[in-house]
């Protein structure tokens, strides 16, 4: 190295233990490590003893800690962007009413629909930024968030200029439209036609750059197959990549329609069969488990983990953060439920959340730490990683870094 490159970092912190997950398996820790970045990327990964020079003549700032850095969490599918809440339907629920019931009577998504359409843009950003500081403060450093409350042109542009706006606080955003979640009064009875206009509002907000990806609620209270086609179809003629709300309360076949679009990830996955399984791994879909919604609705079917393991189809874990199904705060959390309810093993639901998160996302440049890779890491005070998993709730993390810049 120059003597040049040996004053440019940024920033340089010595002394914790490294989960870099920089390869197929393992946490790939480096004990004793320094870590160190300039502008938004990461420069140096490596242990200590491996530095080129003194670390004060390697950066401006140098850090002494503890403990260990994994990578920033990636947090791949929220639906963080609402008003209201849905804590009387909880209720309701607990006192024996489905959550498809509830749906079918006008409430569930309708009901958040109700209270995101009466919110203007700014009383909707002051509703859904706590949440997102939330996220951060449990280590998120990219979120995706999906549309899907406003129905209609206008609201569905709301919650997507909301959700670029979220940008603000520092973290990588990742806007999905996901108008095809529930049928707006509006449209009762019409289906199609609601999907002929949710298609052409598609093209509008992507021409405004506020899309990224493009989801589907495929289910008996959602849409069909034919119309998530549809919606699919509308995506690829745009280039956008599509994810799908698969297979959660029944088996329509949804994973394996997602993969056949070269789908990012099929998200749920609860009933999804052996053959949609084999569809995934060949075309590279992501299965995005959401062991929030699985906790509040209190499902029994468990997804096919062990096919998925079996036939190498990666696992992401996220929180699925939304007002009804998964009022979940933390993803660090969901790590927690999927060990315990899927029994992932903790390396597995850290890389759910990192390595594989980021591939659900399309995302190449995070998720491990690796020089080159983007500066996004956070600093646990934790003895291992499987603590990560293992304490619910808690201050965990001690410095939340994304692009370079502290945001925690
Ligand atoms: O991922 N399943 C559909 N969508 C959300 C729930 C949204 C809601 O109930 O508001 C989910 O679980
Ligand atoms: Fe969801």
């Amino acid at each position: 190295m120059t003597a040049s490159t040996h004053t440019a970092w940024d920033g340089l912190i010595l002394g914790a233990s490294l989960a870099t997950l920089d390869a197929p398996r393992g946490y790939a820790d480096i004990s004793d490590g320094a870590l160190a970045w300039r502008d938004d990327r990461l420069t140096f990964v490596g242990p200590r003893s491996e530095l080129p020079d003194a670390p004060h003549r390697l950066a401006r700032e140098v850090i002494e800690t503890r403990g260990w850095i994994t990578p920033g969490l990636v947090d791949c599918h929220t639906h963080l962007v609402f008003a209201g809440d849905r804590a009387r339907e909880f209720e309701q629920r607990l006192q024996g009413a489905s959550y498809e019931e509830i749906a079918r009577a006008g409430g569930g998504i309708l009901s958040t629909v109700r209270a995101t359409r009466a919110a203007d843009e700014g009383e909707l950003l002051r509703q859904s930024l706590p949440r997102a500081h939330a996220l951060i403060a449990d280590g998120a450093t990219t979120v995706e968030i999906k549309s899907g409350y406003g129905l209609d042109f206008d609201n569905e542009r709301k919650m997507l200029r909301v959700a670029r706006r979220l940008e603000q606080l520092g973290i990588s955003v990742r806007t999905t439209y996901l108008a095809a979640h529930a049928l707006p009064p509006e449209f009762a009875g019409r289906g199609d036609e609601y999907i002929d206009a949710a298609i052409e509002w598609l093209g509008r907000l992507h021409v405004e750059g506020l899309v990224d990806a493009v989801d589907a609620f495929c289910e008996g209270i959602g849409f069909t197959p034919a119309q998530t086609t549809r919606m699919f179809q509308a995506a690829r003629a745009l280039d956008l990549p599509v994810k799908l709300h698969a297979d959660q309360l029944s088996d329509l076949g949804g994973a394996a329609l997602a993969a056949a679009f070269n789908g990012l990830s099929a998200d749920h996955v609860e009933h999804t069969s052996l053959a949609s399984v084999r569809a995934m791994a060949l075309h590279g879909t992501v299965a995005v488990l959401l062991p929030g919604a699985f906790h509040v609705l209190r499902e029994t079917k468990l997804p096919p983990l062990d096919a998925f393991r079996e036939h190498g189809v990666p696992m992401a874990v996220a929180t699925d953060c939304n007002p009804g199904t998964s009022p979940l705060l933390s993803l660090r959390h969901a790590m927690q439920l999927a060990c315990t309810h899927f029994r992932l093993t903790p390396e597995e639901a850290l890389r759910g959340a990192t390595v594989h998160a980021a591939k659900a996302l399309g995302l190449h440049d995070r998720g491990v730490l690796r020089a080159g890779a983007r500066a996004d890491f956070v600093q646990w005070n934790i003895g291992h990683p499987s603590e990560l998993c293992y304490w619910l709730g808690g201050p965990l993390a001690t410095a939340v870094h994304a692009g370079g810049h502290r945001v925690r």
